[in-house]
């Protein structure tokens, strides 16, 4: 559905982003994660055609976004980080405006104005002012605007960007419905946005990929290790001297809670020592009593990978 391979964008002096490809099937949901400056609004701008690359190539239904792009502005919404409304228009007059503009046959404008409307929960308020509307409800409105024409992908840039904490939850909703019907890519530089709507999250971080899977195997497996503890009563020395031989183990520490040891064990992310080190505390006569496992949050993982030191630019 989207292709992007090598895409490049200078300014002058460096680059603003640096090769990057990614794919996003139809139907996904991905999230585009990166902290600010990191790129993500000249990508977005480059896939919708609003931008030309340095080099590199965007497909979007397989048209190139720089040689086809009335193809592709036809199959493709764009929320803008500031989207163009209108604010002496009202809700119903503008969307019938841009799905004029987006090519809606004349036929269809009504039934595809009310589709966007509806699907943004902007119905009750189709006659008022743009002007009069909440941050939240304007918001709506440049979604809207992005569906009113219903393009195969939808490309959102910090879709939730200054709104309140209940405007947020709405909008993520809004993401979700409309997620069984469009392919979409959304930009956040928060990382709570991408656990809770996107299936996959491309970060990018300076102008690159750095890191691209699930938010769930993200945390789990580009963190260095995870940590299991347990509570056990027994001997420490002998304690760790047991659970010390399995195989992936690369720290053992312990220490006294209320009579019992408080065991943190260090593993190799990705293999799930779990069932091993209960059998080996028990089969070595040990008391168990808890056993829990961690894997370091996304968040912290999103942290490792956009505040990396780069040792030879400081030197
Ligand atoms: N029109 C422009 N001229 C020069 N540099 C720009 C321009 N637009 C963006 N940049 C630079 O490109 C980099 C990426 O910006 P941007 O894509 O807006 O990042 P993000 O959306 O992730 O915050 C930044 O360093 C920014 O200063
Ligand atoms: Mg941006």
């Amino acid at each position: 559905m989207i292709e992007v391979e090598h895409l490049t964008k200078s300014y002058g002096r460096g680059n603003a982003v640096s090769d990057i490809s990614f794919k996003v099937n139809k139907g996904e949901i991905v999230g585009f994660l990166g902290p600010n400056g990191a790129g993500k609004t000249t990508t977005m701008r480059i896939i919708t055609g609003y931008l030309p690359a340095t080099s590199g190539t965007a497909r979007i239904s397989g048209f190139d976004v720089a040689e086809q792009s009335l193809e592709v502005r036809k199959r493709i919404g764009y929320l803008p980080e500031t989207p163009p409304l209108y604010p002496e228009m009202s809700v119903h007059a503008y969307l019938e405006f841009i799905a004029r503009i987006k090519g809606v046959a004349t036929a269809d404008i009504t039934n595809r104005t009310n589709y966007a409307m509806e699907a943004t929960g902007l119905l009750e308020r189709k006659d008022d002012l743009i002007k009069r509307l909440s941050r939240g409800y304007k918001q709506r409105v440049g979604i809207a605007q992005a569906i009113v024409h219903d393009p195969d992908v939808v490309i959102l840039d910090e879709p939730t960007n200054g709104l309140d904490p209940n405007q947020i939850l709405e909008v993520r909703n809004l993401i979700n419905r409309l997620s069984g019907e469009h392919t979409i890519i959304l930009s956040t530089h928060i990382l709570k946005e991408v656990e809770e709507t996107c299936q996959r999250v491309v970060i990018i971080n300076k102008g690159r990929i750095v890191a691209e899977d699930t938010p769930q195997n993200l945390s789990k497996q580009r963190a260095g290790s995870e940590r299991t503890h347990l509570l056990i009563r027994g001997d420490e020395a002998a304690v760790k001297a047991a659970i010390g031989t399995i195989e992936g183990i690369h720290s053992i520490e312990a220490k006294d809670k209320e009579g019992l040891l408080d065991v943190t064990v260090e593993n190799q992310a990705g293999t799930d020592l779990r069932s091993q080190i209960a059998a080996r505390v028990v089969t070595s006569g040990f008391e168990l009593f808890e056993l829990r496992s961690e894997s370091l949050s996304l968040e912290e993982v999103f942290r490792q990978l956009t505040t990396e030191e780069k040792t030879e630019a400081a030197s």
